[in-house]
């Protein structure tokens, strides 16, 4: 959603909240500010549109330096991006930066106008700062706690009060916060790549926490005002983790760091030749009883979670259900507490997400939790965690974190099905060498790169396009398709292979591309077939299908080849090409392929 920094030290407080909005810049670029404490008040700059015209402003404002200040990169809720509406808000007395909603900032409005409030901008968070100076006598805790009392909704918050230009005060409830320990100098911010240049000491803020931070220390308080301790984390991600490191996007990077997150994330959970989860609830007694699956997440998450669906019902034979968040949390699910619900997630705060967790856990399921950030809130809500070790994923189109995602419900699948008879030992240790080969087997899929750019230059000015597949494949063609349109904003669908002549075959006309996956033996003929019928109404069809498979004349125009892989893993192959096709098609359309427009990494509201 927004991204948030503060910073109080011994350096420049406008480059340290710079550099942090940099990194940052991936949960929200409508817009971007800062406010700093000078001699005479708190100064604030902020400008509509990305963060070089925020520095622009800066240069010209030519501010004399500041050793404290909180700064914001935005995703507009309430409000279209612009200057008016941008992060920090403020009064004479306070300055606010706020990532989450203020679901009752209506109400608070009008109570705040009858007192003479007025207000300029069109945002929850305009409401957030008068209501916060209203409560405001000198004593800042008091005030934070008193206005708070009055808010329903999600927040975090960093704040400045004209009269303590030495402290930044943070809040959190339902939103990420996090603060960060330095010699001298101590940061807050919503994510971890923002602290990584200076500091990989932090610590994640609990519900309703404030925490006082000045250069000499933090003071952490819950929401009733007691003071309170919170562990001290170390980063296991470095600074150069979070940078570009010589490949011009961040998508094409974490593309390219598949195999070594492939091997982070399985390595540790094979012993012996055989598949661990680490989990020490999840024993196989426990497996054996689970009577049915349901993954549930969003987006690229939730694909992951239907390649684990069907993985779960192939090997295991146990149910399973897949969800999209957003959909189970209102629709009243069936659950049983012999169910295990799995939630799917990179950042660990998906909105959605983590009320489908709190949903299940208040009918008494289990949860597991497959997450890629430590700390989140997901990874805090759930009963169990298994962390995918793909590193810091800065694009906002989602790669890496899905093909471990992959991984480790691949991983999950083996020893519920070997738990319960369905995998003898052999074969389980046999698909668990194939999988651990997984790193191995895609390295010629990156390879392969040129071919890709290539057929992405044939179709670049494309309008629409089409994706067919079945079982696997068809879980492939949603994903390939959420990436090409999310980035390249080139119109696309997927399809079950089967389904397409049952209407949407009529939009196929000459020349619409339509990508066929075709890599599952046991179906691919019909994927064949589907893609003959699109050919002979005058698709030009791209095939990606395995190096022996026979493909009669006259149904492909271009084939993609892959290695020959176990069916069931195909997926962790397929997706690389469909991930550099979608790349190619955004960056030969001139799209700005890491921030694509409207979008932000993390969706932290409904
Ligand atoms: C698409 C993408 C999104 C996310 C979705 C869930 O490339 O990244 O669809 O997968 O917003 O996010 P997480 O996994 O953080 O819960």
């Amino acid at each position: 959603m927004c991204g948030i920094v503060g910073y109080v030290g011994k350096r420049s407080a406008q480059d340290v909240l710079l550099d942090g909005l940099t990194k940052l810049e991936y949960r929200g670029y409508d817009s971007a500010g800062v406010a700093l404490a000078l001699e005479g008040g708190i100064r604030v700059v902020k400008s509509k549109g990305r963060l070089t015209a925020l520095e622009e402003k800066l240069r010209q404002a030519q501010l004399a330096p500041s050793s404290c200040g909180i700064g914001h990169t935005r995703w507009a809720t309430h409000g279209e991006p612009s200057d008016v509406n941008s992060h920090p808000h403020s009064t004479p007395e306070v300055s606010i930066v706020h990532n989450g909603i203020i679901e009752n900032y209506g109400s608070l409005k009008e109570m705040l106008s009858a007192r003479g409030y007025t207000f300029e901008s069109e945002t929850d968070t305009e409401v957030l700062v008068k209501l916060i100076d209203s409560c405001y006598q000198g004593d800042p805790l008091k005030a934070l706690m008193e206005a708070l009392a009055k808010v329903r909704g999600s927040y975090a918050l960093a704040v400045l009060f004209r009269d303590h230009p030495d402290t930044i005060f943070a809040v959190r409830r339902e939103s990420p916060l996090i603060v960060g320990y330095g010699e001298g100098e101590n940061f807050v911010a919503s994510d971890i790549p923002a602290l990584l240049k200076y500091t990989q000491k932090y610590s994640v803020l609990e519900e309703g926490d404030i925490v006082v931070c000045k250069a000499e220390g933090l003071s952490f308080y819950n929401e009733f005002g007691e003071p309170v301790q919170r562990a001290v984390l170390t980063a296991d991600w470095d600074i150069e983790a979070a940078e570009k490191g010589g490949y011009p996007h961040f998508m094409l990077k974490e593309i390219n760091e598949q195999p070594a997150a492939i091997t982070a994330t399985v390595s540790p959970r094979v012993e012996d030749g055989m598949p661990v989860l680490r989990v020490p609830e999840l024993t196989d007694e426990a497996l054996r009883k689970i009577g049915r699956v349901h993954l549930v997440a969003c987006g690229t998450a939730m694909h992951a979670g239907m390649v684990g669906k069907a993985a779960i019902e192939a090997l295991a034979r146990v149910p399973a259900e897949v969800d999209i968040a957003s959909e189970f949390r209102y629709r009243d699910p069936i659950l049983s507490p012999e169910d295990l619900v799995i939630i799917i997630s990179q950042s660990g705060e998906t909105s959605d997400t983590l009320a489908a967790l709190k949903l299940a856990k208040s009918r008494g399921v289990p949860v597991l939790a497959i997450v890629n950030v430590v700390g989140s809130s997901i990874a805090r809500a759930a009963d169990y965690v298994m962390y995918t070790y793909a590193g810091p994923e800065i694009a906002v189109a989602s790669t890496k974190a899905y093909m471990v995602q992959m991984c480790v419900l691949y991983l999950f699948a083996l020893r519920l099905a070997y738990a319960r008879g369905r995998l003898t030992e052999a074969e389980t240790r046999r698909y668990t060498a194939r999988l651990q080969d997984a790193a191995e087997i895609i390295k010629p899929r990156l390879a392969d790169c040129e071919y890709i750019k290539y057929l992405a230059s044939l179709f670049m000015n494309t309008q629409s396009c089409f994706f067919i597949g079945r079982g696997f494949d068809y879980s492939l063609s949603l994903e390939g398709s959420l990436k090409l349109k999310e980035i390249s904003y080139v119109h696309s669908d997927a399809y079950a292979a089967g389904e397409l002549k049952h209407g949407t075959i009529s939009l196929v006309t000459d020349g619409v591309p339509v990508i066929a996956l075709a890599t599952q033996k046991s179906v691919y003929e019909k994927t064949l077939s589907n893609a003959k019928e699109t050919k002979s109404r005058g698709a030009k069809v791209i095939l990606f299908t395995t190096k022996d498979t026979v493909v009669p004349e006259g149904i492909a125009d271009y084939i993609v080849r892959l290695d020959e892989y176990e069916d069931i893993f195909m997926p962790l192959q397929l997706i690389v090409p469909l991930q550099l096709f979608a790349y190619y098609m955004a960056v030969l359309r001139g799209c700005d392929v890491d921030k694509p427009r409207n979008l932000a990494k993390s969706v932290t509201v409904e």
